[in-house]
């Protein structure tokens, strides 16, 4: 006869909640699931005994969640940037927060990029303009090569932004806070490098993370030190820009122009001056979204490698804010 109580115990099956809101949670379900059928799926609010669950996908949670959990192994950001849960401070000290690395991120985010440099470097606005008034005005275009793109923030993102266009054969510049070299690109690093950084950047593009430090970054005195008539792309955070300074630099003409797919509010209130300013084209934060597809399959992988005690990559460092 078996001897029952000598078996090994079932391995309890790693919980994981999900509390993203504003997204498609009927897609993320159905993926998380086919990825991850060995994991237990419980979605906010139905959460049971909060005291089980090992992992939370979160994204934008109510105040107060994370005071009910015990014993959290770590937590799953829906998106890449991650200032949002930095900011709870509800988030206990010892549990890993672990930013989106979906695969889909980097192309998408590249081509965002890409579109605006090219409609910019090939005159396009004014193009369709003339258009608009039965102008035939042709005008010689300089090569990609004389043309100087500066990512601001080499990350993965920024990274796949400049890649691409050095491949393209324009003149890529990079600021990163710490040295992160890049074959093609120049690099630029630290405070004391920004200046000369910006001194040569046509199209000025912030794929930073937001931090205390990079709050508000985008501002009139960092206008002033880019080449007249730069573009301005903010794939980054609407916090990186002050708002009314984006206005008086295209104002005074140190920007040509603004493209922005993140705002201070999104979206932003119907009275904001950026909706009638046609100098400054609105995305609604759509550069790089998360795709349920990929992106669930890398957070079962993770969780895969987290029960194994494997190390995972994209663990935030918290006191850097990314
Ligand atoms: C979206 O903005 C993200 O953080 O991935």
């Amino acid at each position: 006869m078996i001897d029952a109580s000598a078996a090994p115990l079932p391995a309890k099956r790693p919980v994981l909640l999900f509390a993203c809101f504003g997204v498609n949670q009927e897609l993320w379900l159905r993926w998380l699931r086919h990825h991850g059928p060995d994991i237990e799926i419980r979605v906010w609010p139905q959460i049971g005994l909060a005291s089980e669950i090992d992992y939370v996908l979160a994204w934008e949670v109510p105040d107060g969640f994370w005071a009910q959990f015990g014993a959290l192994k770590a937590i799953f950001s829906l998106g890449a940037g991650v200032e949002r849960l930095l900011l709870d401070k509800d988030i206990p000290v010892g549990v890993e927060i672990v930013r989106m690395e979906d695969p889909s991120l980097e192309p998408a985010m590249a081509e965002y990029v890409l579109l605006h440099v090219l409609h910019h470097h090939r005159d396009m606005g004014r193009y369709a303009a003339d258009q608009r008034q039965r102008l035939w005005r042709p005008a010689a275009s300089p090569l990609a090569s004389e043309r100087t793109v500066g990512i601001l923030g080499l990350g993965r993102l920024g990274r796949a932004c400049a890649e691409l266009l050095v491949t393209l054969g324009f003149d890529v510049r990079g600021w990163s806070r710490t040295a992160n070299p890049m074959s093609g690109v120049t690099a630029f690093v630290g405070p004391g490098e920004l200046d000369d950084f910006l001194s040569r950047c046509e199209v000025l593009v912030c794929t930073l993370a937001l931090t205390p430090q990079t709050r508000g970054i985008l501002d009139l005195a960092l206008f002033r030190r880019l080449p007249k008539g730069a573009l301005l792309i903010n794939v980054g955070r609407g916090g990186h820009l002050n708002e009314p300074d984006l206005t008086t630099a295209l104002d005074e003409g140190c920007l040509a122009g603004a493209v922005l797919d993140v705002l201070s509010a999104e979206p932003p209130p119907q009275d904001h001056p950026f909706w009638s300013d046609p100098r400054i084209a609105i995305t609604p934060h759509i550069s790089a979204p998360t795709r349920p597809q990929t992106a669930a399959q890398t957070v079962i992988a993770k969780i895969d490698r987290i029960e194994r005690s494997a190390p995972v990559s994209g663990v935030v460092n918290r006191s850097q804010g990314y």
